[in-house]
């Protein structure tokens, strides 16, 4: 395999919650799964921190078990002994002991000198979201931040605050400490292959860039629906809702690069000065637009083939009264040239029958071609961006039907990106940490960028407390609350469902 690797590419990732679910998971296999492609160099390390004791030898062997798990790609003794060499487990109370900032940075200066990484450090933080601004703090205090050699990088898990007021002051309060560039906020969305590939297809294709407005586009659909419930995280959850897990993020980076304009170039900050102008854009909710255009729900017990699935009021450490959604769907619209009158659709949901996240680009009929009655029957043109299981795109045209009679169907031009390039995508996050050593923050979200997706989110929490719920009002395994249909319905529209079913 082609090495394609640059000394600055040589650092230490330094990852605070290291015996959480985050680094076992998906940060350690996605380290591991680089250095399998010769995406690192020779000289990284990784040391991980927690609060937990344990020797090197021990975190190691848990690593092992996570990576063979999750991991990309096979692990074999070799590869296994060299990359666990690499990696060390340092313990103490990261929101109390100062000492252990100044030991843990005399032991970084070591590695450093062994490893030859020159000061190149990227911070992760994988801990809840109370303990970023202290962990910064520690870090600044002991100047293991801004030094003049090298450079020092900190990835910040979400949630970023928990409403436009407290991600504000959050953001205030660590801008003192660290400048914004070192500052890469995580969506692991941005970090999807086919989330990038949007680029691709609108300003790599002559074909669909002409027509990406509100002349040529109906609706747009954006679909994130889930198979699981919020398993072992319902004390998160029941804080966040589907409207700040899923849409104050996710889906609102997913709107962005749907709808924002050709940036003039592909830095970091070309593209984010256009994903910001959409989300500046977004039409906030009112009282009245709060009734008609938007549908909450939550799951209610089920029992399939003598299988119960839980409700969400039955999950752990969630309220038996809870009026946390677990569903929503939605309508807006992006008040700019491009866009205007132009319906957003937008919905999400656990607990639902099909695992699909998928972006439909709904065409405009042609108008007055209705002198021969097979036209009136023709479809949609639709563009869909599978972003996940399935990775890819198609593209639903009409065509005549073969035969001697003038009869239209619909056909559809399918690209299966994930059947063609097997297990060739990477992870999110090994995307994510690569580009975040890279120095590329276009995968990142700026702070302009949160601070509207937080002003929009907020137009719609503070209708909450007027509205009521009658919860649960679907069903797990099912496809959601039947009010999401006639929500799109009443417009004389429709919900495409494309992606593979994948059973409840
Ligand atoms: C996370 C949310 O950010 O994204 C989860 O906290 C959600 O609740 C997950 O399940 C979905 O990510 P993916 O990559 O599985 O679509």
């Amino acid at each position: 395999m082609e090495k394609d690797i640059s000394i600055e590419l040589s650092s230490i990732f330094v990852i605070f919650g290291g015996t959480g679910d985050l680094t076992k998971r998906k940060l350690i296999p996605a380290i591991f799964s680089l250095m399998y492609e010769n995406k690192l160099p020779e000289k990284f390390t990784i040391v991980s921190i927690g609060r937990r004791e344990k020797t090197n030898i021990q975190y190691r062997e848990e690593m092992y078990q996570f990576t063979k798990k999750f991991s990309r790609f096979p692990l074999n003794d070799k590869l296994w002994n060299d990359f666990s060499k690499k990696i060390f487990y340092k313990n103490f109370d990261f929101t109390t002991d100062n000492n252990g900032y100044k030991n843990l940075d005399l032991f970084l200066e070591g590695m450093e000198t062994k490893y030859l990484t020159g000061g190149r450090r990227l911070y992760y933080l994988a801990v809840a979201p109370e303990f970023f601004e202290g962990i910064i703090r520690n870090l600044k205090n002991n100047n293991m931040v801004s030094k003049e050699t090298g450079w020092q990088r900190i990835m910040i898990e979400k949630p970023f605050g928990s409403s436009l007021k407290t991600a504000r002051i959050l953001n205030h309060n660590i801008s003192k400490l660290i400048p914004e560039e070192d500052i890469f906020r995580i969506d692991h969305y941005l970090g999807k292959e086919m989330i990038q590939n949007i680029l691709a297809i609108r300003f790599g294709n002559s074909l669909f860039e002409p027509l990406w407005n509100a002349n040529y586009i109906d609706n747009i659909q954006i679909t994130s629906n889930e198979l699981l419930g919020v398993e072992n995280r319902g004390a998160y959850y029941e804080n966040a809702g589907i409207l700040k897990d899923m849409l104050q993020n996710h889906l609102l980076q997913m709107l962005t690069m749907i709808a924002m304009e050709p940036p003039v170039d592909f830095d970091s900050e070309s593209i984010r000065d256009e994903k910001v102008k959409v989300l500046r854009s977004l039409r906030p909710f009112t009282s009245k637009s709060f009734k008609e255009d938007i549908v909450r729900g939550q799951y209610g017990e089920r029992t399939v083939d003598g299988v119960k699935l839980v409700g969400y009021r039955q999950e752990e450490k969630v309220a038996k009264d809870s009026n946390t959604d677990t569903f929503i769907a939605l309508k807006t619209y992006i008040d700019n040239f491009r866009w205007g009158g132009v319906p957003i659709y937008i919905r999400a949901g656990k607990r639902l029958d099909t695992k699909s996240t998928e972006i439909v680009i709904q065409f405009k009929k042609l108008a007055g071609i209705n002198y021969y009655k097979e036209f009136n029957k023709i479809g949609h043109n639709l563009l869909v961006l599978k972003i996940q299981p399935q990775e890819g795109f198609f593209f639903q045209i009409n065509a005549k039907k073969p035969g001697n009679d003038f009869k239209m169907e619909k056909v559809e031009l399918d690209y299966c990106q994930s059947c063609k390039y097997v297990n060739d995508s990477p992870e999110a996050y090994e995307r994510l940490l690569l580009e975040a050593i890279r120095n590329n923050s276009s995968l990142f979200t700026r702070w302009d960028e949160l601070e509207y997706s937080w002003k929009f989110i907020e137009s719609i929490e503070k209708e909450y407390e007027n509205s009521i719920t009658n919860y649960p009002n679907y069903a797990a395994g099912t496809s959601g609350p039947e009010e999401a249909i006639k929500l799109i319905k009443k417009d004389g529209r429709e919900w495409w469902n494309t992606s593979p079913y994948e059973g409840v």
